[in-house]
């Protein structure tokens, strides 16, 4: 396999991350995540991890949220010609470097039958932390105030 780095993520990337999360179902217009919300993120404290190969092409990303109280990890996803060789390992510890050195928690939400992603998480040391479901509102429309 061709040279590999995991680095911050950049606006330049926005492109190549968007087909990666396209090709791995992360990329839900309905989640509304674009660069504003992205560097949001980031200047609050959060980092976008993110893999590239010998052309700086994005292969892989890993994006770290900090709301002041923990670190949330998501948007995890290797492009499918590139699954399985490792990269999803290096990102997870980087990331995890990026926890360590930050000092909080890190929390993340994941399919009860994605055995891929959750099979890396215990070998990283993520414990399954019980029967919760996931509530959210996207649509504002909806908040009665
Ligand atoms: C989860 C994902 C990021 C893993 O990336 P990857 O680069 O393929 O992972 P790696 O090659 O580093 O594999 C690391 C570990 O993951 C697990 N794993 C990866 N693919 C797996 C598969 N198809 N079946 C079972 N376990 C798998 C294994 O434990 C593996 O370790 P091992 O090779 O020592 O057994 C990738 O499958 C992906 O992009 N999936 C779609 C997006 C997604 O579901 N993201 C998680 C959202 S919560």
């Amino acid at each position: 396999m061709s040279k590999i780095v995991i680095r911050d993520f950049t606006p330049a990337d926005f492109e190549g991350l968007s087909e990666v999360w396209q090709l791995t179902n992360l990329g839900n217009p309905a989640r509304g995540d674009n660069l504003q919300i992205i560097m949001q993120s980031i200047a609050m404290g959060g980092k976008l991890l993110v893999a590239v190969d010998e052309s700086n092409k994005v292969i892989g990303t890993n994006w770290m949220t900090f709301d002041g109280r923990r670190i949330h990890l998501h948007h995890f996803g290797v492009h499918p010609d590139y699954q399985r060789k490792g990269i999803g390992k290096m990102l997870t510890r980087e990331s995890l470097r990026f926890v360590k050195i930050k000092g909080y928690q890190v929390k993340l939400e994941v399919h009860r039958n994605n055995l891929p992603a959750i099979n890396l998480y215990k070998q990283f040391g993520f414990q399954y932390l019980g029967d919760y479901d996931v509530y959210i509102i996207r649509n504002l429309s909806k908040i009665e105030a």
